[in-house]
């Protein structure tokens, strides 16, 4: 079996990420700033370890500033529904994934105005188009980092140089990134970062985060809920400080813990190794790809440029008929269709039926991704 369905989720998870959970499990399992006993305490420092080390990954000099949620999805909201008044102006790209595109469109009902700024058919945003869609109205600029269906990297620090110049916030979703890519806070200029736990993280699912820089006015931000924090029980009212303000509720403690793993892990490998790794895997496929009659390839067909994500299509067939056959005959793992972004398949041209996505990951291999060529080649083959 060949798993090629990491842009969705990644997988197998490292070792070591399933031996946190049983330990969490095992030995400590208890609810993290609720009560005062080691065992709490144990649970409150394991969620701090991970803070910490998703501040060291993204280069963020406070681990407070970053809220834990259940996803890149609830991050995103998070930031779009606390921060976004009506009457604001938000920028966007034609490139969005629903995540984002969604909560923005319903912001949109509340007096909000919205530009979707509309990347070229290789799923590049250019910054004077950014530049050029800024009014005096504009808040914030609300982007992926990279594309989940062709994987085209986006300028993040030179749009971010855009929005400082502009006083605008630049909120950037780094769900196909984080954990694959380097990211740096400071120097790609990111005033709201969302991530999620379950792709190139190799965390568990139901981990994620918002992390908010000191340019993001907290008392302008609304959390999306309230509740039990384990701090301030003598109020009635939502404590202010951070992380307190935003994280209610008992947080996904296993997963965190499992996250924690994780990224241990990701630094071992070193993720400039990872990255060259994916790259290298990413312009093998890309290549190999183009050569075969029948296949077109989308994006920016340079491996450099994006993610270890790949979409295609092979003439006369349907994409959801290539991914039965890669899956029932051939046990290649992958995702057909629309993968969430109607947006994105507007841009590249390939709505309403969608791609066949390779997201590759570093578990995959150069054979692997060989062997899901020939496979290719032989569907391929049946329509020419
Ligand atoms: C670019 C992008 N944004 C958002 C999401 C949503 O991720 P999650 O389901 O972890 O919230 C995905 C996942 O497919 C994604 O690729």
């Amino acid at each position: 079996m060949i798993y090629f369905d990491n842009a969705a989720t990644s997988w197998p998870t490292p070792p070591c990420v399933m031996e946190a959970l049983a330990q969490f499990l095992q030995n400590c399992g208890a609810n993290p700033g609720r009560s005062g006993h080691r065992l709490a305490i144990d649970a409150a420092r394991i969620v701090y370890n991970t803070r910490e080390a998703i501040a060291k990954l993204f280069n963020v000099s406070d681990p407070l500033r970053i809220i834990f949620t259940m996803n890149v999805t609830e991050a995103i909201n998070l930031a779009l529904r606390g921060y976004v008044q009506p009457g604001d102006n938000i920028i966007t790209s034609s490139m969005e994934h629903n995540s984002m595109m969604r909560p923005l469109r319903d912001l949109e009902k509340t007096s909000v105005q919205l530009k979707v700024v509309q990347c070229s058919q290789n799923g590049k945003l250019d910054v004077d188009d950014v530049k050029a869609a800024i009014q005096s109205n504009t808040v914030m600029i609300a982007i992926n980092h990279a594309s989940n269906v062709v994987g085209t990297l986006q300028s993040l620090s030179e749009i971010g140089k855009v929005a400082r110049n502009h006083n605008v916030l630049l909120l950037v979703d780094a769900a196909q990134t984080g954990g694959a890519y380097p990211i740096d806070m400071i120097s790609d200029n990111i005033d709201l970062l969302a991530f999620t736990g379950h792709k190139s993280l190799y965390g568990p699912t139901g981990t994620g985060g918002l992390i908010i820089n000191e340019r993001v006015d907290i008392n302008r931000l609304k959390p999306l809920k309230t509740g039990g924090t384990g701090s301030g029980s003598e109020k009635e009212h939502q404590p202010q400080f951070l992380p307190d303000k935003y994280e209610s509720g008992t947080p996904n403690v296993v997963g965190l813990a499992g996250l924690g793993a994780a990224l241990h892990w990701i630094s071992q490998q070193d993720i400039k190794n990872i990255r060259s790794y994916e790259l290298k895997l990413t312009a093998h496929l890309i290549s190999g790809l183009q050569q075969i009659r029948n296949v077109k390839v989308y994006g920016c067909l340079d491996a450099a440029h994006q993610t270890a994500t790949v979409s295609f299509n092979i003439d006369g067939l349907q994409p959801s008929e290539v991914g039965l056959k890669l899956d029932e005959q051939l046990g290649i793992m992958c995702r057909v269709g629309l993968h969430c972004s109607p947006a994105s398949h507007n841009t590249i041209c390939t709505f309403p039926n969608g791609t066949i996505r390779f997201g590759l990951g570093f578990f995959n291999t150069l054979s692997e991704v060989d062997a899901a060529l020939s496979a290719v080649k032989q569907i391929a083959k049946v329509v020419s």
